[in-house]
């Protein structure tokens, strides 16, 4: 579970240009669900998950991660249960690295789900075995350099790559905002899938209006650092894409 503790965050605090981009936000995401978080440009989307990941340390409040206050806490030392995919596709691997290597180096960031190191011919066809379940061809180009790769394909990886052992928050910051449409809805599956078969708290920001309302089990809007409204399971279920549309009026 996630609890955030009225979270604060100010930019240049006390200049001219000072930033209240997160306001006394309260918010408790239990396991396993699949939060969407919409809101207009500068709403504070991203310095949440960045709070949460611990690349931003809030000006106040507390964050508490499955009974842990881990508000000091740095990001590399939460990395182990947070992955994180953001809209760039460069952004989480190594470009000038192989798809396998860039596996290796995720795997030895902390043990991956059914993935151990050992030789070098069991381990490539462990991650072949994972890729092919991407269908789209890439356990045949496991030497292929990453920075070769279309934006959707090193997207899927990414997302693929994140999911290790102890990894139970996976934060999606715009992840097909640079994809085709059919490569965008590759990812989304994805992370639904994931989010379904090993129950992890799922956070995606997305503009997508239509995928806000066919994914995830709760819908939350921001609003100029607040939360302006918190849709819960059986609710978004009934709710029309028409409406949603008029809250962005
Ligand atoms: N490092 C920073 N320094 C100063 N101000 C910042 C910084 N990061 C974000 N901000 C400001 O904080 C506010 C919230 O930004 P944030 O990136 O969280 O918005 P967002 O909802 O993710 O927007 P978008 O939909 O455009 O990605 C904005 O006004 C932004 O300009
Ligand atoms: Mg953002």
């Amino acid at each position: 579970m996630i609890k955030l503790d009225h979270i604060s965050n100010v930019f240049n605090k006390g200049m001219q240009n000072e930033v209240v981009a997160l306001d006394d936000i309260s918010l408790q995401i239990q396991d396993a669900e699949f939060v969407v978080l919409i809101g207009a440009n500068g709403s504070g989307k991203t310095t949440l998950l960045n709070c949460i990941a611990g690349a931003i340390k809030p000006s106040s409040g507390k964050i508490v991660i499955d009974g842990h206050d881990v508000t000091g806490l740095p990001e590399y030392k939460r990395s182990k249960w947070i992955a994180r995919v953001f809209q760039n596709p460069n952004h989480g691997t190594a470009p000038e690295l192989s798809i396998l290597d860039n596996f290796r180096l995720a795997a030895l960031r902390t043990k991956h789900k059914g993935l151990r190191i050992g030789t070098h011919a069991k381990f490539k066809n462990e991650v072949a075995e994972k890729v092919k379940s991407l269908c789209m061809g890439l356990e045949k180009k496991l030497s292929q350099n990453m920075g070769n790769l279309s934006g959707g394909q090193r997207q899927a990886l990414t997302l693929l790559m994140s999911v290790m052992d102890d990894t139970h928050i996976l934060l999606l910051d715009e992840p097909t905002a640079a994809l085709d449409p059919k490569s965008a809805a590759l990812i989304m599956n994805l992370a639904e899938k994931l989010n379904r078969e090993m129950g992890m708290i799922t956070l995606l920001i997305t503009h997508n209006i239509r995928d806000a309302h066919h994914y995830g089990t709760r819908l939350i809007q921001m609003q100029e650092g607040k939360i302006v409204k918190d849709i819960p399971k059986l609710e978004k279920a009934v709710l029309a894409v028409e409406d949603m549309y008029k809250w962005f009026g």
